[in-house]
């Protein structure tokens, strides 16, 4: 058997979960006993500073995207903890980023689990706007700078729970998703929030296909109260680095007490409505899909139970099936917004 020393590992094997896991662990020992200070934003730029460059050296092959924005990968470095015990925390074990990375869903790079991987290699981030109207002030075009450089970056570690019966636990990059609305100064008749996803067919292959059964954009909505609440974030990063081409680059939503549908990717358009917005799956089969989508162990999908789900990774011999929980174990936080709806007709 070889054994490799740290110095013949090849700099494509140093993916971002060794690093990050690298990182953790000088965070947690390392860093605290030298500066005996528990702010984390100051415990990451201490890191840093120790360190030099090799904690964030990364390899080119990393993630898929045609480059990544340097001011970008930073920021997702430098990103703070969130507290750690509370709904932006679990002790549940972390899903590998090979297979949060692998297995996707993102119609647009093909609707194989492992497409989006292969199919959004030299996707380009660069330049990125988002476009906001509707009811709001201050509606127009914003770069991906003007949207994100107000905002600190903090790691959210949250169970993501696709309407499909499989599951992941990541650690996000990102921020609260209300905190990025207030500043369009939504108005009175600001009732519900759409979002985009970009539409790019040089780029994203599945939208040149004769076959493809969605109707560019991919679009999702909120109400508004669900919009606001703090758990809803907008995700920049994962694993300490910049969100990967397969998993939204270079920001989309993550609503943990949703079904995986809701957290749509690579947002290029923000809309205040009056009236509730359009969201892809519901078009596609409204009696398969909502709106609302809130994970519901007692309301099954026409086709199968929501009562558990897979953790992945899965093997034939270890299928690691669990319970689902209601609001995918958010409800303390969420649950008040629906207390006068019927879940089973509100699905
Ligand atoms: N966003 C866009 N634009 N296109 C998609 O196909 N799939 C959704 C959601 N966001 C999708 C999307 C579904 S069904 C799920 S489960 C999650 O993304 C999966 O996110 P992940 O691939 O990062 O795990």
């Amino acid at each position: 058997m070889i054994i490799k020393t740290r110095k013949e590992i090849p700099s494509s094997e140093i993916t971002p979960e060794s690093v990050y896991r690298e990182r953790r662990k000088f965070m947690k020992t390392g860093a605290k006993a030298a500066f005996g200070v528990a702010g984390a934003g100051l415990l990451s730029s201490a890191a840093s500073a120790q360190t030099g460059d090799a904690l964030f050296a990364r390899a080119p092959a990393d993630i898929n995207l045609a480059s990544k924005p340097d001011w970008l990968v930073e920021k997702a470095a430098m990103r703070t903890d969130a507290p750690a015990s509370g709904p932006f925390n679990t002790d549940e074990e972390l899903t590998p980023f090979e297979d949060v990375t692998t297995y996707n869903n993102f119609y647009e790079f093909g609707t194989g689990k492992d497409d989006p991987a292969r199919n959004a290699r030299d996707f380009s981030i660069d330049p990125w706007t988002v476009e906001v109207s509707g009811e709001a002030n201050k509606t127009g075009t914003y770069t991906l700078e003007d949207i994100l450089n107000p905002h600190t970056f903090e790691e959210r570690v949250f169970r993501l729970r696709c309407v499909e019966a499989w599951s992941m636990v990541i650690p996000w990059v990102g921020f609260s998703l209300g905190d990025l609305l207030k500043r369009f100064e939504p108005n009175g008749d600001a009732n519900y929030v759409q979002f985009d996803t970009l539409v790019d067919s040089d780029q994203m292959s599945a939208q040149r296909s004769r076959f493809a059964t969605i109707d560019w954009p991919y679009q999702e909505g909120l109400r508004m109260d669900e919009a606001m609440n703090p758990l809803a974030t907008i995700a920049t990063g994962l694993y300490d680095d910049i969100l990967p081409a397969q998993n939204g680059a270079p920001l989309r939503l993550v609503v943990p007490w949703k079904y995986g549908f809701k957290s749509i990717k690579s947002i290029v358009a923000i809309r205040f409505t009056k009236n509730m917005p359009n969201n892809t799956w519901r078009d596609l089969q409204a009696s398969e899909y909502g709106f609302y989508a809130n994970v519901n162990p007692q309301v099954s999908h026409p086709r199968w139970s929501q009562a558990s789900e897979r953790r992945l990774p899965t093997s034939l011999f270890n299928p690691r099936r669990i319970d689902t929980m209601m609001f995918n174990g958010y409800a303390d936080e969420v649950a008040s917004m629906y207390a006068d709806m019927d879940l089973r007709r509100f699905y």
